[in-house]
Order: C-alpha cells, then structure tokens, then sequence
C-alpha cells in the first residue's frame, strides 16, 4: 500500500482591484490522502472517498468528485494508474464561499496523485493543469506557493507568476449562509467596462500591492477599493453593503469581496474579533447565519505532510 498525504491552503482571490489577477493564501488547509491499494486481486477503477469536515454531506463521492477527477486526469497525462485508488479528504476551507475550496480539491488531487505515481510532473506542468480544470489562476496560484501572488494569463494562454512579499498579518473572514455560485456571480459582470472605472482599478491594483508588503495600514483601505466587479456583486448577497461598513467602523483598514463571494475579507492590525462580530451583526440584521474565522497569511504553500509505502 502506497500512500500520500497533501495539505493545501484556503485563498482569497482578488482582494479589491487585482480582479482575476492577486490571490492569498491563508492559513486554513484541506488535507487530502491518496492511497493505491495494490494487491493482485485489487483491480478496481471505481475509487472509494471518503470526506469528513466542510462538505461532507454535499460533496460527491464517487467518479464526480474533484480531487478525484484530478487524480484522474493526472494518472491519465502520465501514464500510470494505480490498480484501486482510495480517497480521503479532511476538509477544513468552506465549499462554494470564495475561499478557494475548489482550487484545493483540484490540487490537492493533482499533487497527490504526481507524487503517488512518481508521475514526475513538474511545478509548471501541476499548474497548467489546475488552471485548466480551475479556470481560476488567482486562486491556484497562491494555493501552490502560498503568500500573495500575481498570475497573469499571456496572449498565449501561458501564466505569467510572481510571489510578492507581504507583511505577516491576520484576515477576518466572515461567509454569510447564503448560496452566490462563482459562476452566477460572474454572470453579473458587464461584459465591458468603462475607461474610467479600468484606470481607477489599474492604479489601485499597483497600490495595493505595495501597501500589503510594507504593512501600510492607512494606505491599504483606499488601495483595496475596486469598480470592476464589487460593485456588481455586493448588491447580490443581502447584508453585504452593510458588512462593509460595518467592518471599516469596527476598525478595519480594508475590507474586500473574497474572490467572486459570498465571503467578505476584512484587514486590520487588530480587534479581529470585534471586526467579525460586527460583520456577522451586519447579516444577521437581515436575517443571515454566517461564520468566522481570523486567518494568518499562508506564508507556505501546499505541502507534503505524510508520505508511506
Ligand atoms: N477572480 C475570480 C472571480 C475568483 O472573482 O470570479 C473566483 O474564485
């Protein structure tokens, strides 16, 4: 029996006007273990999953499931497959919240199963595929280095990657109990944006880069402001304008949609706890559940945390 163990971080995409392009990584890891079971008698393609934590009753175990499908389509590239594949997930990032749930699962596959299978592909190879299966670099990206990361895709199709630096800081996350799929919350983007609006981004996407590095609180809340995409989807998620402010007057120095929603990301230097209590104050209000959590910065990436044969 040979088997592997991955951890892989939750990430926050976006963060104000880096739409599409920066993405966190932050200290909250599902973990996932391959297991090829090979005994002569063993010859079985359909995989037995198991997953406890976040999405244990909604997500699918069977030839449906992410990381599964990820595995497979690595096997698949290299070549190789193990006789009877055994999945267990340990889910602690939240499914469906903008948290980057499903960059993991895909990771958290691939990754697995590369080393499981001495596939030998390599970092590039592992992320062009995620990307592909993802469709999401800004959160692939900084799942796999950890950090704060730039992914840019070039006219050619080939990500363009820097790890910037980032001062060590904690972010209040609050998800709201409510059901915005990424794909809904990019439908109610316009299909083009104003001059105007793309130079308020493309200003405060440099800003807020440089802000995040030094720790520059003052300088971080007018930085993470953004017009291509929040001001679309806050209006879908009831309570979210409010959680906003009700985050900056609880002392935030920023606060940000995580990725495409419903989560809210909110920075500050301290009173993370009264920062969340306001948020989920603000949805409460309206008539929604929601939960928090205060997160460090993932400085690591995913890892391998267990490797047996
Ligand atoms: N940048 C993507 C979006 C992230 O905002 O739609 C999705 O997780």
């Amino acid at each position: 029996m040979n088997s592997i163990t991955v951890t892989v971080p939750a990430t926050t995409a976006n963060l104000g006007p880096g739409f599409d392009c920066l993405g966190l990584a932050l200290e909250l890891r599902n973990v996932v273990t391959l297991t090829a079971v090979s005994t002569e008698t063993a010859v079985s393609h359909t995989p037995s999953i198991t997953i406890e934590g976040e999405g244990a009753d909604k997500l699918p175990a069977d030839e449906s499931n992410l990381v599964y499908q990820a595995a497979a389509r690595l096997f698949e590239r290299v070549g190789v497959r193990p006789s009877a594949l055994r999945i267990h997930q340990q889910n602690r990032i939240p499914v469906g919240s903008g948290l980057g749930s499903s960059a993991a699962a895909v990771l958290g596959g691939l990754l697995a199963a590369n080393a499981l299978v001495d596939g030998g592909l390599s970092d590039a190879d592992i992320l062009q595929m995620a990307t592909e299966m993802e469709h999401h670099p800004d959160n692939v990206v900084p799942a796999f280095y950890g950090g704060l990361t730039l992914a840019v895709a070039g006219e050619d199709g080939r990500l363009h990657i820097e790890q910037l630096p980032i001062s060590p800081m904690k972010v209040v996350i609050v998800l709201p109990d409510f059901d915005l799929p990424t794909a809904e919350a990019r439908a109610a983007l316009p299909t083009q944006a104003p001059l105007a609006d793309a130079v308020f981004n493309i200003g405060r996407a440099g800003l807020v880069v440089r802000a995040l590095a030094r720790g520059d609180w003052p300088a971080l809340g007018p930085a993470m402001q953004d017009k291509l995409h929040q001001p679309y989807r806050i209006p879908l998620i009831p309570g979210m304008a409010a959680a906003f402010a009700a985050a900056e007057t609880a002392g935030a120095a920023a606060v940000a949609l995580s990725g495409a929603g419903p989560s809210v990301a909110a920075f500050a230097p301290d009173n993370h706890g009264a920062i969340a209590q306001a948020v989920m104050d603000a949805f409460t209000a309206v008539g929604l559940a929601s939960r928090a959590w205060t997160l460090p910065i993932a400085q690591s990436g995913w890892a391998s945390v267990s490797s047996r044969s």
